[in-house]
């Protein structure tokens, strides 16, 4: 089966709302005439809005890059999935590496946090990746599938059809260092081949798995070939309008 691209923007903690109202109306205007991909942003919770604003009736969609378990309570400082849903995000990061490193995140709470995600009608991109010492130790699959295996412990294989996948190996992110295409290949073939061992062919079949970690209009293209990869998710890149359309244009 064929899969529909989807490239997404991590803005992280850049471009305060002006800005990203900018970069917001670049992108309406650049990817008028994008091809079959669908393309999402994750601004910073504070320029959501702004953001939202600008992209209405583009089917460019807005995510949120962090969300609590919790709908809403005495949780400080916490976004919520029900009221990120409610002011239009569609998709949400979830278990993202600087999340895991910075944030202690853990993989039972990017668990609980797909499981708030699905829920409240938000989509979860849900990371997953090795360091550079698990790569060099030879455990690149062994830390995926153990990342995975608790990330979607307890969903029905129905819920499933919301979620995207991202591997991102740590050792690439924000570092110019990509993955070659042979082995983000590898590595998305064997996170397919976990999905097809632990649930019906047909969640293995449809699940996207965006690559992610230094992804440039350059390099782009030559990773979107490989069968296993179905889009990307750009850090960096992301930030400049140019950049960001070239990478989805490079595969629309
Ligand atoms: P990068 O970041 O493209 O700047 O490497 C990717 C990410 O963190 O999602």
């Amino acid at each position: 089966m064929t899969r529909r691209p989807f490239i997404a923007g991590n803005w992280k903690l850049n471009l305060p709302p002006e800005p990203a109202a900018e970069v917001a109306r670049k992108l309406r205007h650049l990817l008028a005439d994008r091809g079959n991909v669908d393309v999402a942003v994750f601004p910073t919770a504070l320029s959501i809005t702004a953001v939202l604003d600008c992209l209405q009736g583009t089917g460019i969609e807005v995510g949120v890059q962090e969300v609590h378990p919790a709908a809403s309570g005495a949780f400080t400082g916490a976004n919520s999935p029900a009221m990120a849903r409610k002011i239009g995000c569609t998709r949400a990061l979830v278990g993202h590496s600087e999340r895991r490193q910075i944030f202690g995140e853990t993989d039972r709470g990017v668990n609980q946090k797909v499981k708030a995600c699905l829920a409240h009608g938000l989509l979860p991109v849900v990371c997953i990746g090795e360091t550079l010492e698990q790569r060099q130790a030879d455990q690149v699959d062994l830390v995926v599938h153990g990342q995975l295996a608790t990330a979607l412990d307890g969903l029905q294989p129905d819920q499933l059809s919301a979620l995207t996948l991202a591997y991102e190996p740590v050792w690439a992110i924000g570092t110019g260092q990509t993955a070659t295409p042979d082995q983000a290949q590898a590595v998305h073939a064997s996170i397919r081949g976990w999905l097809r061992a632990h649930f019906p062919a047909y969640v293995a079949e449809e699940m996207r798995i965006q690559y992610g970690g230094s992804v440039k209009p350059a390099n782009a293209a030559e990773l979107l070939r490989c069968p296993d990869i179905d889009g990307a998710l750009v850090g960096g890149a992301s930030l400049d309008p140019d950049s960001f359309a070239g990478i989805i244009t490079a595969v629309g």
